[in-house]
């Protein structure tokens, strides 16, 4: 593994030039690359109008599948895009044939989005059952294992959680859904990118992953992993004409699925979400998911130790091992203390009774110290 020039990857961010930094979980920075990648496909659709489709833009769309795909270790035709986690799940849940009585598991810190999904089908009779957490921080796999019935047809949880940074074995409940016959669902938003994957040693069936975060390709624009053998058994009832095999036969008589996993697609994608998305990931390919691993674990436990030597009390996961970025800080109104971080330009959001702080390959250790001086002196005062 060679070591990226940081500073250089630093310098593809202006917004570092103003700013500290610490909420990639929430939203992944701009770079002059998608700045310019989404000038490129502005460009293109000025100068050509509806030709950009066929050469460039189907093009840029089938390079998004390609980075995924290399990034996680899949071929890209195991790759769906998609405009967001929630319409990921749709697309999933709408291909398995739930009856009444059927159960579907998630946890209790996965993004709720999915809960609200699962909670959906209560009126077909399927019956949501989230896995709670005791400590807030993580779920442990037996308690996942105790909550998967033979009644289970789906579970969903994510690599890493939202709200402690907890780096989860998922193998362990990917095997667990996998004996009761369910399927395997990744919610991987918060994990790919900064935490290195290889979607085959996982064993999900299904991993998504997108670009507001770690993937620093902006809003509007998802990733599905479907496994490959699993791809022809799943007809999404919830389709469109981007999933239909001949989709410019226009065809109105039939809905025949694509072989890929393209068939997960509804209709006209985002292009221009595609092209910032497709640049961003161009960029974390390029410095290595395992170099950038690195780099946050770095910044991720100088961060945990000096808020320890100031006296905080933190919210994380044990070891550093089980550790990503995601940091969060217990206060008992964390709001205004954001706001005052804010005004000296220090970025950081908060969830409910906590701080949240979140570094990044383009974070510095001076961001680290500069952030825990301001904390330490707001909280003070
Ligand atoms: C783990 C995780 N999953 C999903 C989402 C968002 O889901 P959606 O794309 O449906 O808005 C987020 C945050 O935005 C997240 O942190």
């Amino acid at each position: 593994m060679t070591t990226p020039d940081w500073d250089l990857a630093r310098s593809q961010f202006p917004t570092l030039q103003k700013k500290i930094y610490l909420n990639s979980c929430s939203l992944g920075l701009l770079s002059r690359r998608s700045r310019d990648a989404l000038n490129r496909y502005m460009d293109l659709w000025e100068e050509k109008g509806a030709a950009a489709w066929y050469v460039e833009w189907l093009a840029e769309m089938a390079d998004l599948r390609e980075q995924f795909a290399q990034l996680i270790n899949a071929s890209a035709d195991e790759i769906a895009i998609m405009p967001s986690i929630s319409a990921t799940l749709a697309a999933i849940t709408s291909s398995i044939d739930l009856q009444e009585g059927d159960q579907l598991v998630t946890g209790e810190l996965d993004f709720p989005t999915v809960a609200h999904g699962f909670h959906a089908k209560a009126r077909s009779g399927v019956e949501t059952t989230v896995v709670r957490s005791d400590d807030r921080v993580m779920v442990g796999p037996a308690q996942f294992e105790q909550a998967i019935s033979q009644r289970t047809r789906l579970v969903a949880t994510s690599r890493v959680f939202f709200t402690s940074g907890y780096i989860q074995d998922v193998s362990a409940i990917c095997d667990a859904a996998h004996n009761v016959g369910a399927l395997a669902f990744v919610d991987d938003y918060q994990a790919t990118g900064q935490v290195p994957i290889d979607v085959r040693e996982v064993g999900a069936d299904v991993l998504v992953s997108g670009g507001l975060k770690w993937l620093l390709g902006g809003p509007g624009i998802t990733y599905m992993y479907v496994r490959r053998d699993l791809i022809p058994e799943l007809e999404p009832s919830v389709a469109g004409w981007f999933g239909h095999r001949d989709q410019f036969a226009f065809n109105p008589h039939e809905m025949a699925y694509k072989e890929t996993a393209a068939r997960f697609e509804t209709g006209t994608p985002s292009v221009s979400a595609i092209y910032a998305g497709a640049e961003g990931m161009r960029i974390v390919n390029e410095l290595g998911a395992d170099a950038i691993r690195q780099r946050t674990s770095e910044l991720t436990s100088r961060l945990v130790s000096s808020l320890k030597e100031r006296g905080f009390t933190l919210r994380v996961p044990p070891d550093d091992d089980h550790h990503a970025s995601i940091t969060m800080v217990e206060l008992d109104d964390p709001g205004p203390v954001v706001d005052q971080l804010a005004e000296r330009d220090i970025i950081v959001d908060f969830r409910p009774g906590a701080l949240r702080a979140s570094p990044y390959f383009y974070n510095t250790p001076e961001d680290i110290d500069t952030f825990v001086d301001a904390i330490t002196e707001i909280t003070l005062d």
